[in-house]
């Protein structure tokens, strides 16, 4: 099958390399001619790189390097089976190009979105036969992070879903099926990871390097919450939560913080900036952790018992099953462990106090209970066994 992609920029560029070292031949399109020369350089010296680690063959990067071809003209994609779209965040734009791709591409071929936060029903009402829509999330680096979502409009076929799904199942990918609904699973049940954290420090309970401190020692997350905020970018984290927000009616839930808006106002943005919540300019000092092991496991007990709550009510929903959801915090974001088998260990019933406790202290809605957490606990259920 021919498969196309539309933008060739970070993401773009990484599922071409995906698709191409699985033996497709890829046709990647971009306006930007310069753009698409350095998607081009960029997979040369990826090539050559895991050629000189021994990871690949010579034979096998020359054959992923001659599967694609590089083109500005959509025309070229009139051989396609599947197109995968990564361009601009912008739903007018994307409603535009998917009219022009129905009409470029064979009849058949299946229309594919990598948007992170529209709606996949939205992108589909713009095609005449949106049988073909479908929502395909890949996580940043593509070719590294194992995981994809896939999401299936109200107006998908089966037959869509499951050449979709089969197909990148193929690429050794681990799929999992979600609801089309904001954040889909990762970005969903990640916000608190951040949220919770802001709050933490708006509270003055602790600074920033002593939050990362206790998810990373006591909690054993590969990244603190601020440090990953940083590698994000505060702008673009700042957007993905204030859309969510949005797109939740407003559930408080999900507010997003006046201390990362400021700092995003502020053009403290992180790494690509060289300040964000730490200091990235060379020289810089940054405050040590203040390793109060007591503090530090409240902290972590806080974080962690706000990301169960939001695993178990997408179990509630039906955003994902349980299995999947497990599946999409750890492929998707490294998560050390399942949130909910994380539950099972420590007891849903505790996680419950935790929540209840918060929730009188607070009487904020932020903090209820998922009433699938009280059901479970109430019948002395586990989620597996
Ligand atoms: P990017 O800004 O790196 O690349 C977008 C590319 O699309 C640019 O090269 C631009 O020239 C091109 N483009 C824009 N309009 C076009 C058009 N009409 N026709 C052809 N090319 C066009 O963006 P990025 O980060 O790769 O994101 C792309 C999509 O993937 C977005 O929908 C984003 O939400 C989603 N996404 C991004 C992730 C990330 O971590 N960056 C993760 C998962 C999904």
């Amino acid at each position: 099958m021919v498969v196309g992609v539309l933008g060739a920029g970070t993401m773009g560029s990484g599922i071409v390399q995906v698709a191409a070292q699985n033996g497709h031949k890829v046709v990647l399109v971009d306006l930007n001619e310069q753009i698409l020369k350095r998607s081009n350089d960029g997979l040369l010296k990826i090539m050559n790189r895991l050629v000189e680690k021994e990871r690949i063959t010579q034979d096998q990067a020359d054959s992923t390097i001659a599967n694609v071809s590089y083109s500005q003209d959509i025309h070229d994609f009139n051989e396609c089976g599947i197109i995968i779209e990564a361009i601009v965040e912008n739903i007018d734009v994307k409603s535009k190009v998917f009219t022009q791709l129905e009409q470029i591409a064979p009849k058949r071929c299946i229309l594919a979105s990598n948007t992170s936060s529209l709606s996949i029903a939205s992108i589909g009402a713009a095609l005449q036969d949106p049988s073909k829509i479908i929502g395909i999330h890949f996580f940043n680096p593509a070719p590294l992070m194992p995981l994809v979502e896939i999401i299936p409009a109200v107006q998908t076929s089966e037959e869509t879903l499951n050449i979709s799904r089969s197909l990148i199942d193929g690429w050794g990918k681990v799929t999992v099926l979600c609801k089309d609904t904001p954040g889909f699973i990762v970005n969903r049940v990640a916000r608190p990871f951040y949220g919770e954290a802001l709050r933490i420090y708006e509270e003055g309970i602790a600074d920033f390097a002593t939050i990362d401190w206790a998810m990373t020692s006591i909690g054993g997350f590969r990244m603190g919450p601020f440090t990953l905020m940083d590698y994000i970018g505060n702008d673009v984290n700042y957007t993905v939560t204030e859309t969510v927000f949005t797109a939740f009616y407003f559930d408080p839930r999900y507010k997003p913080s006046f201390t990362q808006k400021r700092h995003s106002e502020a053009g403290y943005l992180g790494r690509k900036s060289g300040r964000g919540y730490f200091d990235y300019r060379e020289g810089a000092a940054n405050p040590r952790p203040i390793e109060d092991a007591v503090v530090g496991q409240q902290i972590f007990d806080r974080i962690l018992v706000m990301l169960i709550n939001e695993a178990v009510d997408a179990v509630f929903l039906n955003i994902g099953s349980k299995d999947e959801i497990d599946l999409a915090m750890t492929k998707g974001v490294n998560y050390p462990k399942g949130l909910l088998k994380w539950a099972d260990e420590i007891g849903l019933e505790n996680v419950l106090l935790k929540l209840e406790a918060m929730f009188a202290e607070y009487g904020e809605d932020r903090y209820r209970p998922s009433p699938l957490m009280r059901r479970m606990v109430k019948n002395g259920e586990r989620f597996f066994e």
